[in-house]
């Protein structure tokens, strides 16, 4: 199995503790430890039926989607996880008789193991590159593993769990004339609820402060989606843990004190409208979207885009 390594462990192992510091979590540490990604798979599975069917159907068109590519595919993903949605489009592509070669990019190590590991079983060649995807330099660089044209993807709502006015713009950086890029995102109607998070969503925001000693005792956890003011038709969910009591978190070898009363900014979680989806792509990031794809339960759309 080939990894390269664009992100060392070490870098993921400072940059955990400075978080823990300034006591706000970005998303790559939620897939990081085995922990946080047993927790994750669990809630995956549970949650995103729907849109690994979107997936399996759109597999079936990417041999003619691929067509000016030509024999040879280079298929880039972005935030790859376990690889289960791609590989419905590798196998699809393989089978039409393509060269396919798949190249993973993630934070996590465990999960770009598997994912290359699946591609391998599959019959096709795959290099996993351990990126950190919100720098637009690590993008640039895995972009560049192959020459356009290229099949970007995106799957599972990666895009919301960063910024997605500056994700997007980064991602379509890497996307040149002859390129594909296809990613979904999770819909919302545009208006505020209650949030009600599922105990496996519960499990898996929790896993790092799990894996730093505390227990669901500690404190307590909020969960508030609110509208983002920047763009109409785009909510923000964000997670929170707030100490009930003073307490000291394992992290790197040594304690971090948390006073009670603090609180650590966990993952947050973008979900979009369908036309804050659409705007985002054409008019912010400068995208033709050339096919879209609701999921049967309309809870996602996934976009075929080209640059313009
Ligand atoms: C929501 S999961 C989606 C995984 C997969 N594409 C799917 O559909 O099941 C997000 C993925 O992005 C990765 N990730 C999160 N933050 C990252 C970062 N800063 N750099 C690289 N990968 C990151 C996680 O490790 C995880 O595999």
């Amino acid at each position: 199995m080939n990894i390269e390594v664009l992100l060392t462990e070490a870098e993921i192992a400072t940059e955990f503790e400075e978080s823990i510091e300034a006591r706000d979590l970005p998303e790559k540490f939620f897939y990081w430890s085995a922990l946080s990604v047993s927790a994750w798979k669990r809630m995956a599975m549970r949650a995103d039926d729907s849109l690994r069917a979107t997936w399996e159907s759109l597999a079936a068109k990417a041999p003619d989607l691929t067509r000016a590519f030509g024999s040879r595919v280079p298929v880039i993903s972005f935030g790859a996880g376990t690889g289960l949605k791609d590989r419905f489009i590798l196998k699809s592509l393989a089978k039409a008789g393509r060269d396919v070669k798949y190249y993973p990019v993630d934070a996590s190590q465990s999960l770009l193991e598997v994912a290359c590991a699946g591609a391998e079983d599959e019959d096709c060649e795959a290099l996993g590159i351990k990126a950190d995807i919100s720098s637009p330099m690590h993008l640039l660089l895995a972009a560049d593993v192959s020459e356009a044209p290229r099949l970007f993807l995106m799957a599972g709502n990666t895009l919301g769990g960063f910024d997605p006015l500056d994700q997007i713009k980064h991602i379509a950086e890497c996307v040149h004339k002859g390129d594909i890029l296809i990613l979904d995102a999770r819909l919302h109607n545009g208006s505020e609820t209650t949030y009600d998070p599922s105990p496996e969503e519960r499990d898996f925001v929790f896993a790092p402060l799990t894996d730093a000693g505390l227990s669901a005792e500690d404190g307590t956890m909020e969960f508030i989606e609110r509208k983002d003011p920047r763009l109409d038709g785009l909510l923000m969910l964000t997670r929170r843990f707030h100490a009930s009591t003073d307490l000291r978190l394992r992290v790197g070898g040594g304690e971090v004190p948390v006073a009670r009363g603090e609180r650590i900014l966990l993952n947050f979680r973008y979900r979009f409208t369908a036309d804050a989806f659409r705007w985002l792509l054409t008019e912010h990031a400068g995208l033709r979207v050339v096919a879209e794809l609701p999921s049967s339960d309309e809870r996602y759309m996934t976009a075929v885009c080209i640059k313009a």
